[in-house]
């Protein structure tokens, strides 16, 4: 796919870099660089950095970097095309057709069938369920005190209890065996010798995406039986760790604040109630594309998980991510280890809201996690307790926070408050401590990644050696080099030194003999590279291109200097002067 570049350049122009990326991240003006919280790795001090001059971000502990479609890309886990669109229609400018090539031309055709597929597949599920067929099935959303109205509204079917129903249903129509197996609808046999459905005899919930398309399906069992819920395979339009049941209902609400659930039937019933801003996690673990998804919509989450141990500990897993992801996060949970939908079916909406406004801050459920497992008689469960809080206080970054939960703390485990809080003050120090060695690593591995790109990479190799060659060879060469070039654009030590070393001898002896030159080399190894350099080299073949291959070789260093540079740099500032640097290379050229 792809956009003529004068339309990329206007529309990326047209979306400042600042306004589109503080929608994601809070960010702090300093100068003329803009500071926050990378997005791109957990940190807890600004090393984010937003050039608004420059239009680039930089993150200074991981090294992300871009522009603002480079971050859309990385945030949205958009396609370049996305974020043109995306952006394009941010600024009320209107698209062409894109180009496309065969290839992804035929992956959106296909997904375009595929979503066909599920809207008739939906369909024929809905009017299986009004049929004579669904007979049971409406008994048993009856009996589940499921509203037709509601129902409707959600899309709910029935597939029947038959091999074939949906295959010879999608068959009449035309669709392909191929296109109806990517669906994930329909299952090749064991056999090999013919397709059978995937959903049979089920209570069919669609799956939809935000744009309110069917993309997949679960299917709820009607008797006792395993599974209980068949859900969709992953497709290529329907991945189960990018999508939340229920979302374009819940972003309908245009409410900022979500309630987390675990069940289809947990934001049915909820729904049907009367509380609308649901989603649920559909069964898996709750992850940070998940995450991500909801803070496009939502500020705050209340979650409402299943009180049993998986579901306390799916919690406490989500919150984490959440948390990460800078959503406000309150817990809340039905007593008597129920589900939502059992508690909403036999309180009513009225006790449902009141457990909603009683939603804990994450803080005093996790705390509440701890203190349940010891025992608060026993002295040594005592300070395990005390010892467990702080380090979940230990992570509360407002001050006010930490202060009232140690308060808590102290309460619930009887140890004094001024004891907690220089243990929270020793974590704090340690996990600073930890971050500080952990951003000191990533900056070594990414010095250590560009110093040995620098050696490994031939073409610096190649690069360093051709001038050197030539330089050597030819004074007027030399002279031409000199002008652009010295001793600290060659990354390889000892070939800096042969630079050095050659300059002495043209203005010192007006000649540069190699034998002279080496034994400005002490050591074996130096001699043996220097010595190298006039002993590989065929350049002074006919056909070899002096000016370019002296122009190549010259930007090459240069930029790979440059990037070098850029990796080393601290500030905003120094990042910019570099690509500053690196953009006046284009204009560089040698004339030999
Ligand atoms: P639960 O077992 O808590 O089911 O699974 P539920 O929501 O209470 O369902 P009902 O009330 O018995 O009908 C919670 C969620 O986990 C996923 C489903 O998304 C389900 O809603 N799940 C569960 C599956 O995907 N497969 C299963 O076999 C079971
Ligand atoms: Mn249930």
């Amino acid at each position: 796919m792809r956009y003529p570049r004068e339309l990329i350049e206007e529309i990326r122009m047209q979306n400042d870099i600042v306004a589109v990326i503080s929608q994601y991240v809070p960010l702090k003006q300093k100068g003329s660089s803009y500071f926050g919280l990378c997005p791109f790795h957990h940190e807890k001090t600004p090393s984010f950095s937003v050039n608004s001059e420059k239009q680039f971000y930089y993150c200074f502990g991981c090294g992300a970097s871009g522009n603002v479609y480079g971050f859309l890309m990385e945030m949205e886990n958009m396609s370049f095309p996305e974020a043109v669109q995306e952006l394009a229609q941010r600024a009320n400018i209107s698209l062409p057709e894109p180009d496309q090539s065969a290839q992804t031309l035929a992956a959106e055709r296909l997904k375009s069938r595929l979503m066909e597929i599920h809207k008739i597949a939906g369909r024929f599920y809905y009017d299986c369920l009004q049929s004579d067929a669904g007979t049971y099935a409406r008994s048993y959303m009856q009996k589940r005190q499921m509203l037709p109205n509601v129902a409707r509204k959600f899309g709910i079917g029935y597939a029947p209890d038959n091999r074939h129903a949906l295959y010879d249903h999608l068959l009449q129509q035309n669709y392909s065996i191929e296109d109806m197996v990517q669906s994930g609808l329909v299952i090749p046999d064991k056999s090999g010798n013919g397709y059978h459905d995937r959903f049979r005899g089920r209570l069919m919930f669609p799956i939809f995406d935000v744009q309110s398309r069917v993309i997949a399906f679960g299917g709820r069992i009607l008797d006792s039986g395993e599974p209980k819920y068949l859900n969709s395979p992953e497709t290529p339009i329907f991945s189960k760790s990018r999508n939340l049941y229920g979302l374009h209902l819940a972003k309908a609400t245009r409410s900022k604040e979500l309630i987390l659930v675990e069940g289809y039937m947990d934001m049915f019933s909820l729904y049907q109630a009367g509380f609308h801003n649901v989603v649920a996690s559909l069964g898996t673990a709750f992850n940070q594309e998940h995450a991500r998804t909801l803070k496009k919509y939502a500020d705050s989450v209340i979650l409402l998980y299943d009180s049993d141990d998986a579901g306390t500990n799916a919690a406490l897993r989500a919150i984490d991510v959440l948390v990460q992801n800078g959503l406000r996060v309150r817990v809340t949970q039905v007593p008597d280890g129920k589900d939502p939908d059992e508690f909403i079916k036999q309180n009513g909406a009225k006790a449902f809201s009141k457990l909603l406004v009683d939603a804990v801050h994450y803080i005093s459920f996790q705390i509440a996690c701890i203190q349940r497992k010891y025992d608060n008689h026993i002295p040594e469960h005592r300070v395990r307790f005390a010892t467990e809080a702080a380090a979940v206080l230990s992570k509360l970054e407002s001050d006010i926070e930490r202060n009232v939960y140690t308060t808590e703390v102290s309460r619930m485990t009887g140890v004094a408050e001024n004891a907690l809080q220089s243990e929270i003050k020793k974590q704090r120090q340690k996990e600073d401590a930890s971050f500080q060695k952990e951003a000191e690593q990533r900056r070594m591995r990414l010095q250590r990644q560009y110093g040995q790109t620098e050696e490994a990479e031939k073409g610096v190799l190649d690069a360093q050696k051709t001038l050197l060659y030539f330089s050597a060879n030819h004074k007027y060469i030399y002279q031409a080099l000199k002008q652009v070039l010295s001793k600290e654009d060659f990354p390889t030590p000892v070939y800096a030194d042969a630079f050095d070393a050659i300059a002495t001898l043209w203005e010192e002896e007006d000649h540069v003999f190699v034998a002279q030159l080496i034994s400005f080399f002490e050591d074996a190894p130096s001699q043996r590279r220097v010595t190298e350099i006039f002993t590989t080299r065929a350049l002074d073949d006919e056909t070899y291109d002096l000016s370019k291959g002296i122009n190549e070789a010259v930007v090459l260093l240069k930029r790979t200097n440059i990037d070098r540079k850029i990796a080393h740099s601290t500030t905003a500032e120094e990042i910019q002067a570099w690509l500053e640097e690196k953009r006046k290379l284009e204009a560089l050229h040698i004339t030999i």
